[in-house]
This record gives C-alpha cells, sequence and structure tokens, in this order.
C-alpha cells in the first residue's frame, strides 16, 4: 500500500491503476465501519482493480471551529488500518493544497441540504460536496462507497453525481454498529464512559419505532412522538431533529402510506458535548383489502 501527499503524483496514480478503481473517502480517525467500506470496496474491486481511501480532515464541513478542533487525527493508525481491510493507495493530502489560500470556487447544493443536518450546520453540505467534487476529479474513481449512517450525506451525493455528471457508481453500505446497536461513528470516542453507556438507546428507540410501524402504526406525527420520548429518556441528551422523511426526497411525509417510497427515521441529538446521528428505513403498510361491499357489488353486476 502507498501513500501519497500530492495531487499531482495521485492523479497520475490514479489515471494508470487498474480499473475497477473503488474509491472511500473519508476524514480519519478510522473505525471498524470504515474497515468494513474498505473491505466492501476491497470485495467490488476484485484482485485486478484498485482501491484508493482519502484521508482528510476537510476544515470547509465545520461551521464550528472547535467541532473541527476536536475531530481526533490519528494518520498512522488509519493507514495500518486501510493496509489490513486492503486499500492499494491512500491519499492524504494537506489543506494548502486542496485550498489554496485564492481559491474562489464552492459547490452548493440546492434543495436537499436546507434540512436535518443542513438546518443545524449551515455550509457543511456544501463543504462535503466541495470536496467530493475536488477528490472525484482528481481519482476519477468508477465507483465510490458511503455509509448509510450519513443517509442525508449519501442522497445528496448521489444528486452530486447525477447533477455534475460525474461516471461514478454510488455504491450505499448498511451502517456499522457497535453490538450494542450504537452507530460507529469517529465521535463515539469523545463520550464519557456513561455517556456511551446510555447511547445504545438511540438504536434502541429507533427499533422500537420500527416494530411499532411494523405493527401498523402508519401515523407518523404517533411515532415521531414515541420517538422523541425513548430519546429523551436518555440522561444528558439534547434532540437536535427527531424526522420520518420521505428517504430520496428528504420531505416529510404523514402516513407511511402504500406505494410511496420508503420512509426513514432520521435523528441527531447530542450527549453531552457529542453530536451523534442515526437513522432507520421505516417499512411501507401494505396495501389495505378492497372495500368488502364494492366486491360485493361488483359481483352481483357480474351475475347480472
Ligand atoms: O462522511 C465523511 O467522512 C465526509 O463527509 C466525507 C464524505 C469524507 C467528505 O469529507
Amino acid at each position: 500500500m502507498r501513500t501519497l501527499e500530492d495531487i499531482s503524483l495521485m492523479q497520475q496514480a490514479c489515471s494508470s491503476a487498474p480499473k475497477p478503481l473503488i474509491f472511500v473517502p473519508t476524514m480519519g480517525a478510522l473505525h471498524q465501519g470504515h474497515a468494513s467500506l474498505i473491505s466492501h470496496a476491497r470485495k467490488r474491486a476484485g484482485e485486478n482493480g484498485t482501491v484508493v481511501v482519502s484521508i482528510f480532515l476537510n476544515p470547509k464541513q465545520f461551521h464550528v471551529a472547535k467541532d473541527f478542533d476536536l475531530y481526533p487525527r490519528t494518520l498512522q493508525a488509519d493507514q495500518v488500518l486501510c493496509k489490513k481491510s486492503g486499500a492499494d493507495v491512500v491519499f492524504s493530502p494537506c489543506v494548502k493544497e486542496i485550498y489554496p489560500l485564492d481559491s474562489s470556487i464552492k459547490v452548493v447544493e440546492g434543495e436537499l441540504s436546507g434540512n436535518l443536518c443542513g438546518a443545524s450546520r449551515p455550509g457543511h453540505f456544501s463543504g462535503v460536496v466541495t470536496i467530493l467534487t475536488k477528490l472525484f476529479n482528481i481519482i476519477a474513481p468508477t465507483h465510490a462507497v458511503f455509509g448509510e449512517k450519513d443517509w442525508q450525506q449519501l442522497i445528496i451525493i448521489r444528486r452530486l453525481v447525477r447533477d455534475l455528471h460525474f461516471p461514478i457508481e454510488v455504491i450505499s453500505h448498511p451502517t456499522v454498529r457497535e453490538e450494542d446497536g450504537l452507530a460507529m461513528s469517529s465521535r463515539n470516542k469523545r463520550l464519557s464512559k456513561t455517556e456511551r453507556k446510555v447511547a445504545c438507546k438511540i438504536y434502541e428507540t429507533l427499533r422500537e419505532v420500527r416494530a411499532r410501524a411494523l405493527n401498523g402504526e402508519s401515523d407518523t406525527s404517533v411515532l415521531l412522538d414515541f420517538a422523541r420520548k425513548g430519546l429523551m429518556t436518555i440522561p444528558e441528551a439534547t434532540i437536535d431533529y427527531v424526522e420520518i422523511l420521505d428517504e430520496q426526497r428528504l420531505q416529510p411525509l404523514k402516513k407511511l402510506a402504500p406505494g410511496t417510497t420508503v420512509a426513514r427515521l432520521l435523528v441527531a441529538l447530542n450527549i453531552g458535548e457529542t453530536r451523534l446521528i442515526d437513522n432507520i428505513a421505516l417499512p411501507p403498510q401494505p396495501s389495505p383489502p378492497p372495500p368488502h361491499d364494492q366486491h360485493e357489488t361488483s359481483g352481483l353486476r357480474n351475475e347480472y
């Protein structure tokens, strides 16, 4: 495995790399969730393809300086994890090369970025799509892998790829969880022991809501109320958002109705100082059987 920092060397390496070239973008502080994305990329690339991982802590997607400062930096351990998981090349450029001092172009997504994390983290998704545009241009991958934990990010990236005509297949990977269900995240390291213990209640609540939906509750206001109450039992938790949305358009749904696209429950909350997000798909409700008497009437009509 090679690590490259220089953009032009990276461009050269990628243009001659055997295809498929599968790209896993990261901001470092890698954990088993990332390992799973990289291993998945390795499987998809096969023995003859190429797996590239970028490690770049992107300042443009943090609107609170403290959040950026607190983000763990663990490059050496990250490289070990990349190698073990099957990466061929790690790209870890420096901020100055990615964003020259007089750089003046940014990418803005205008429809899917306004709610959820976009509402509480202004500029965040512009930072994400700007860095990905740069990385896609440098690496020119055939495929790119993203985790489903950052659901809104995943949907926005699909839109970026479609709207800017990147010839890239976006592969989504299910959220990787700790044994107690907590979604793996670099931020989990910031939780105190007691916070970490109660954080599993997030996924527990998501599953309880899903169970209610499976039992036939289709009114999203009832489900949302239940979700909020569950999350509010977590000590030191402050909720940012709890939403049930059409999982593709990210628009609110009143009912889990048959024929609509799948709904998704998405939550963000702070436990103490640490912001955590998670989500779960909610099943569409089965179509109701045709009304009984209508059936009979049409039967009668046939007889006559
Ligand atoms: O999900 C992340 O780690 C980041 O948002 C990404 C996609 C690597 C862009 O910096």
